[in-house]
């Protein structure tokens, strides 16, 4: 028996920002942007809109691909590290809205991993043969957390949400393996120091903008590259496949430096990643989903492909998912 994605679904504020637009706000340039980190614009979401509202969207167009009622769902699990509150969950205010009447719900907290953390815990679930219905969500209300004065960093992030729908099936198709690592010692590469309980909100806090992200960019951008390679290598290694029978590799889109640097050391033919960065930026939990649904939706994913998803974020933590569809 295996886990399968049974639908998908994205969603996206209908708010662009673009390049031209942040070069209006910071000492920035559109070509600095397009050249370091391959985004182009992002959407930003109103601000009466939360990630909730977000992660529901996205949920509601999974189980419409899937047509799965909201009350089949067993579980949901949201990978987000921006909630609409301390607590409840953002899953339990899902739940809610969706109508999801029987299902249990948590968040899971990973940063830029999320999804793939989640994904492996609902896979955990429908193997165990507990659940039936399992929504996996991704969704990120980066806009929230960024300091729009630092441009080392404003200029990478978006607002978005995806959604998978698991279910039990048996046969060759479905997710033959999810991986997942931490390194806990390199904490302070990328995080959100403050607001938090070892640094409750003060209006120091708010004055030294220690509410929002800090990040030491190249640093974190050579263990983005080091771990998606050795995750990939972990992954294929463990099913026997190599990454010419790879037909799609869906990374997290943080940056088209990272995504190039990888696939070269793997020997990946760039053609075969799905990359969306230049029109959402990073949009953290929600990359990979995003990306994912998008590629379904276009008619690029066809039933046998054999798909790597890759995953990497603040903690540290990275993992994988490879997927028979
Ligand atoms: O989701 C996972 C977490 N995030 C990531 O994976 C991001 C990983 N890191 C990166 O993507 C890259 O490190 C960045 C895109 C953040 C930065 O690119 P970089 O090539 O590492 O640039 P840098 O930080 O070394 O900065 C180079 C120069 C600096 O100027 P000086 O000191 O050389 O005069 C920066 O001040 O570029 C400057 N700079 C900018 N210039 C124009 C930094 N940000 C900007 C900007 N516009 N937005």
């Amino acid at each position: 028996m295996k886990a399968k994605i049974i639908g998908t679904g994205s969603y996206a504020p209908s708010t662009v920002l673009t390049n031209k637009d942040l070069e209006q706000k910071i000492d920035t340039s559109d070509k600095w942007i397009v050249e370091r980190t391959g985004v182009r614009e992002r959407r930003i979401a109103a601000k009466d809109t939360a990630t909730s509202d977000l992660a529901l969207k996205a949920a509601q167009r999974a189980l419409n691909a899937a047509d799965v009622s909201p009350s089949e769902v067993d579980l949901i699990i949201v990978g987000t590290t921006t909630p609409d509150m301390f607590f409840p969950s953002t899953a339990c205010l899902v739940l809610n809205r969706l109508g999801a009447t029987r299902a249990a719900a948590f968040d899971l907290s990973a940063a830029c991993s999320g999804f793939i953390y989640a994904l492996s815990v609902g896979e955990q679930y429908i193997l165990s043969g507990k659940y039936k219905k399992v929504l996996v969500i991704g969704a990120d209300l980066m806009s929230r957390i960024v300091n729009w004065t630092d441009r080392s960093t404003a200029v990478l992030f978006g607002d978005g949400a995806g959604a998978v729908l698991l279910a039990p099936v048996s046969g060759k198709h479905g997710i033959l393996s999810t991986h997942i690592h931490s390194d806990g010692s390199l904490w302070d590469l990328i995080a959100v120091p403050g607001g938090g309980s070892a640094d409750p909100p003060s209006e120091q806090v708010l004055v030294e903008k220690r509410n929002t992200v800090k990040m030491k960019g190249s640093e974190t951008f050579k263990a983005a590259v080091r771990t998606l390679e050795e995750v990939a290598r972990e992954t294929l290694s463990a099913n026997g496949v190599t990454v010419n029978d790879l037909a799609h590799i869906v990374p997290h889109q943080a940056n088209i430096r990272i995504i190039k640097a990888v696939a070269e050391r793997l020997d990946i033919d760039i053609d075969k990643v799905v990359v969306n960065l230049s029109r959402y930026g990073n949009t953290s939990a929600a990359s990979i989903p995003l990306a994912l649904d998008e590629a379904v939706r276009d008619g690029n994913i066809k039933e046998n492909d054999l798909i790597l998803l890759l995953a990497f974020g603040s903690g540290l933590t990275w993992g994988s998912a490879l997927i028979r569809w």
